[in-house]
């Protein structure tokens, strides 16, 4: 059967979500707070499925990550250097009429006809108005509706009954400056902050002002130097996060996509500068290809260290069900890039809600950016703290004499380059710039730099969405008449479905079956998420599991206890949801099958 599209189907996902307990809207009894959601029992299983598949693949399967957790209202200095306190905004625009508030890159072009005031008076009153004000209307309808805008907007303005003056028009095209929604003009574009601010202590003053972080990702920079004293970890080596962050987005959309309280996944993989590499293994090696590189190797400069991490984070999505076809890996263009970036990859997901290409397939939306960034981040907090963020290298200083006169003025030429590029970026003077330069380029030479980093950050709330998206489907099953109806099926990977595994007596008023099934119930429940279910036919207890995309059901029935034979005695049926094929299993066999899918 064909999967309902677009809109339909996002409806259809939207309204499973409430049903089956995987999202609510936050504070829904008071109608609700937009860009803030609430996770029920199977959304918060999900959800926790997800960060600890996170959080086991990129630390406890590895020698090189360790983890973090930090505290979520952090020193307001942090985002100072970080950029987040004087750049870290939108460009919004105002309705001049409702006061509705627009992203200014998210108002759609229009075309049509533009009616333009210079003012307006009430000469019963004596009262003028010289603001002026304009309104859009699609060619072919009467300006009568431009006239009614603008009286209602100098009525805004203590005008009770506005004369209008200086009526012109002419016709427009592509324009933003425009309310879609009313033809209003629109406040010209201003920047607007992102961060949620709060007062820490009982004053309320400038002083006392912090930020709720807008990425968890500051944390790991302003901590990199303690957890480098604990860990016993060397460059090259990564800081890994989950939490919580809050952006007070313009305008939240697209179900949780785009919220103002999400948790994100974080890693900060610090590297060696190439400058180090060349001089300790003789040349840095760059991609060859595209592709997994393959096991980290010592001369991998930063560009192979970024398509590594690509190609990590694709395979680890495909590792919980999203199929490679269903992701989009794009590279920034140069323009696009932040101006610390090397090189930024976005990972997409065709949600039903992206915009679609000229041949109308999914474009994809953003799950995950992997970043080059270069040493920015531990360069400010050095700055800004005035605490060193360097490192000591011990084979960089071994290594240096070694190499010949030429080759240290190289590397030490190109390194103090960076190094004053950064510097003047950041506003620093030429002639300081220049000197700090050198100094960190004879610090090199003994051995002493600012890692580098590659990040790969994801978004929690938008992966769950993606999965949730993805899992989505609908079928054709019998129901207890053996009639085909529709059945949804939530096929979630069964590493990360909410629930593992159900367990089903077949009646429930047979106290040996309840029995058995509790018995295999608890078997069950030290090794999995397992769900007891005795209400109502067998049937409708599959299909609600089935909604729930629980992968495995296990129902005791007569054979189990033995009564059509011994050689049925102590087996189960196992029904996969997916196929709904059905088999005989042994109880003492149910641990070892269900966990090999599940791991
Ligand atoms: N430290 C880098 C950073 O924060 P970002 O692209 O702004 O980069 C990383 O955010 C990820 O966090 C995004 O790819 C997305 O998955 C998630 N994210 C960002 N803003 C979000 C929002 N308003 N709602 C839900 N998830 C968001």
């Amino acid at each position: 059967m064909a999967e309902p599209k677009t809109a339909e189907l996002m409806e259809k996902i939207v309204s499973l979500c409430k049903r089956r307990g995987l999202i609510f809207q936050s504070s829904e009894i008071y109608g609700g707070l937009n860009g803030f959601w609430d996770y029920g029992p199977l959304g918060a299983e999900l959800k926790r499925n997800l960060k600890d598949r996170w959080w086991r693949s990129m630390t406890q399967w590895r020698d090189d990550v360790v983890g973090l957790e930090a505290s979520i209202i952090m020193h307001p200095r942090i985002w100072e250097a970080s950029g987040h306190t004087s750049t870290f905004s939108d460009l919004m625009v105002d309705c001049l009429l409702t006061k509705k508030r627009f992203r200014a890159d998210q108002v759609e072009p229009q075309n049509g006809i533009a009616y333009f005031y210079s003012g307006a008076t009430d000469d019963g009153a004596g009262k003028e108005s010289k603001d002026a004000f304009s309104v859009l209307v699609a060619r072919g309808k009467p300006p009568e509706s431009a006239r009614k805008a603008a009286k209602q907007f100098y009525q805004q303005r203590g005008l009770e009954n506005p004369n209008l003056a200086g009526e012109r028009s002419e016709p427009v095209e592509n324009t933003t400056r425009y309310n879609p929604e009313n033809g209003s003009l629109l406040t010209e574009p201003r920047p607007f902050n992102l961060m949620l601010k709060t007062y820490v202590g009982p004053v309320e003053s400038e002083d006392n002002k912090s930020y709720l972080r807008p990425e968890t990702a500051q944390a790991i920079f302003a901590q990199f130097k303690n957890v480098l004293e604990v860990s016993r970890q060397k460059v090259p080596f990564g800081i890994a996060q989950i939490g919580k962050a809050f952006r007070n987005e313009i305008n939240p959309r697209n179900f949780t996509f785009r919220s103002r309280e999400f948790e994100q996944m974080e890693l900060e993989f610090f590297i060696r500068p190439d400058e180090a590499i060349e001089a300790i293994c003789g040349q840095v090696a760059k991609p060859n290809g595209s592709g997994h590189p393959g096991e980290p190797q010592a001369n991998w400069g930063w560009q192979i260290w970024h398509q590594y991490w690509v190609e990590e984070r694709l395979r680890f999505y495909e590792s919980i069900g999203l199929p490679r076809n269903s992701l989009v890996e794009y590279w920034q263009k140069k323009e696009e890039l932040a101006h610390y970036a090397k090189a930024t990859v976005d990972v997409l997901y065709k949600f039903p809600f992206s915009k679609r290409d000229e041949k109308g397939e999914l474009i994809g939306e953003e799950l995950e950016g992997i970043a080059a960034r270069s040493d920015f981040d531990l360069s400010q907090h050095q700055r800004f703290s005035g605490k060193p963020m360097t490192v000591f290298d011990e084979e960089l200083k071994a290594a240096w004499p070694k190499l010949s006169s030429e080759k240290q003025a190289e590397l030490r030429e190109c390194y103090a380059k960076a190094r004053s590029d950064y510097l003047i970026r950041m506003g620093e003077p030429q002639e300081k710039a220049q000197k700090l330069a050198e100094a960190d380029a004879e610090a090199l030479s003994k051995g002493y730099y600012v890692p580098h980093v590659i990040e790969p950050s994801a978004g929690v709330d938008r992966l769950a969405l993606a999965v949730i998206c993805n899992a989505y489907s609908e079928d054709q099953a019998p129901d207890e008449k053996g009639k085909m109806e529709t059945r949804v099926v939530m096929r979630f990977h069964p590493r990360i479905a909410p629930l593992k595994v159900a367990v089903f007596p077949l009646l429930k008023n047979k106290p040996e079956l309840v029995k058995k099934a509790q018995e295999v119930r608890d078997l069950l429940r030290p090794l999995l998420t397992v769900f007891y279910d005795e209400a109502g036919a067998i049937g409708r207890r599959y299909r609600r599991q089935d909604e729930a995309g629980t992968p495995f059901g296990v129902t005791i029935d007569f054979d189990t206890l033995g009564e059509q034979g011994p050689e049925l005695k102590d087996t189960v049926t196992l029904r996969e949801r997916d196929s709904m094929k059905q088999e005989r299993v042994k109880i003492s066999d149910l641990p070892a099958r269900l966990l090999e899918k599940v791991r």
